[in-house]
């Protein structure tokens, strides 16, 4: 009976996100199983790292990541990239040093450039100012089953044109069914081979998209792994620590509570 009640309320659920999702309009944003989810995911730092390299050779050509310390390359649960990789990487952008005003090479303590080239905006929080489920009915229950949907919603935007273009007040914009109104102005960035990896992942544009987007999500939150093994770590604590007190309190009470009242 139980059991019944429990399968019908959970197929209810699932019928209410496929009616959601498919009734939300717009984009279709399929869920993609990022290592980063769950209460237990973590990034991979091979993924982190081919991600960082499309950002670097296609994105940044137009987009900014001015709130990212180059040095968070390094961090272990980030890319964790070798130190002198990192001061290679930072090497290769020009600054303005704020003190002498003068140009200088890039030092890993400096931050990303921002770009903002035709209009485009900066990615450093990107995968976390977008939500690629709102569903059903914009409750946002899909949420807690699937994550956001951030870097969802970043793979399925550079996955996602139709080949359609137009021309509207001298802008071409590109038809993509994930993009809110359905047209951008970014043309499709990636194309299949684009970029060589070199641990020889696959590099079609599905691939190299969901590579990209758990790269934004690490810029966004760069101390996710942290903030989950400290979670657990206390979850754990709480449950140890509630134990115990129950099993005092049961001691504390036993030549009260087992007596019996005449
Ligand atoms: C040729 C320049 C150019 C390149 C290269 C480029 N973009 Fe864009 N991007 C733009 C412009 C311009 C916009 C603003 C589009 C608009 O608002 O219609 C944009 C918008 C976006 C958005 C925001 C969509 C939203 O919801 O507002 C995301 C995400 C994005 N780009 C990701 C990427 C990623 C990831 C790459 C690299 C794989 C990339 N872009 C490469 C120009 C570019």
């Amino acid at each position: 009976m139980f059991r019944k009640i429990a399968i019908s309320a959970v197929s209810a659920l699932g019928l209410m996100t496929g009616v959601a999702l498919a009734a939300e309009g717009g984009g279709h944003i399929e869920d993609v199983p990022f290592s980063f989810e769950g209460p237990f995911g973590t990034y991979d730092t091979h993924q982190l790292q081919r991600g960082l390299q499309v950002y670097t050779e296609v994105c940044s050509a137009c987009h900014g990541l001015k709130f990212v310390p180059i040095r968070a390359l390094s961090d272990e649960g980030g890319p964790h990239l070798p130190a002198d990789q990192v001061r290679a990487y930072a090497k290769a952008f020009t600054v303005v040093d704020k003190e002498t005003g003068e140009d200088r090479e890039g030092l890993p303590t400096d931050h990303f450039p921002a770009n903002t080239a035709a209009g485009a905006p900066d990615l450093s929080l990107m995968a976390k100012a977008r939500a690629g489920f709102h569903g059903p009915y914009g409750l946002g229950i899909n949420q807690v089953l699937k994550g956001m949907g951030g870097p969802e919603y970043i793979v399925a935007i550079l996955a996602g044109y139709t080949g359609e273009t137009k021309e509207e007040a001298g802008t071409t914009f590109y038809e993509n069914h994930a993009f809110s109104t359905g047209w951008i102005a970014m043309s499709p960035p990636l194309s299949d081979g684009q970029v060589e990896f070199a641990d020889g992942a696959p590099n079609d544009v599905k691939h190299m998209a969901e590579d990209v987007s758990a790269f934004l999500m690490w810029s966004a939150e760069p101390k996710l792994n942290d903030r989950k093994d400290v979670g657990f770590k206390a979850v754990l604590f709480l449950i140890i620590l509630s134990s115990l007190l129950y099993l005092s309190n049961k001691r504390l009470w036993a030549g009260i509570k087992g007596k019996k009242v005449h």
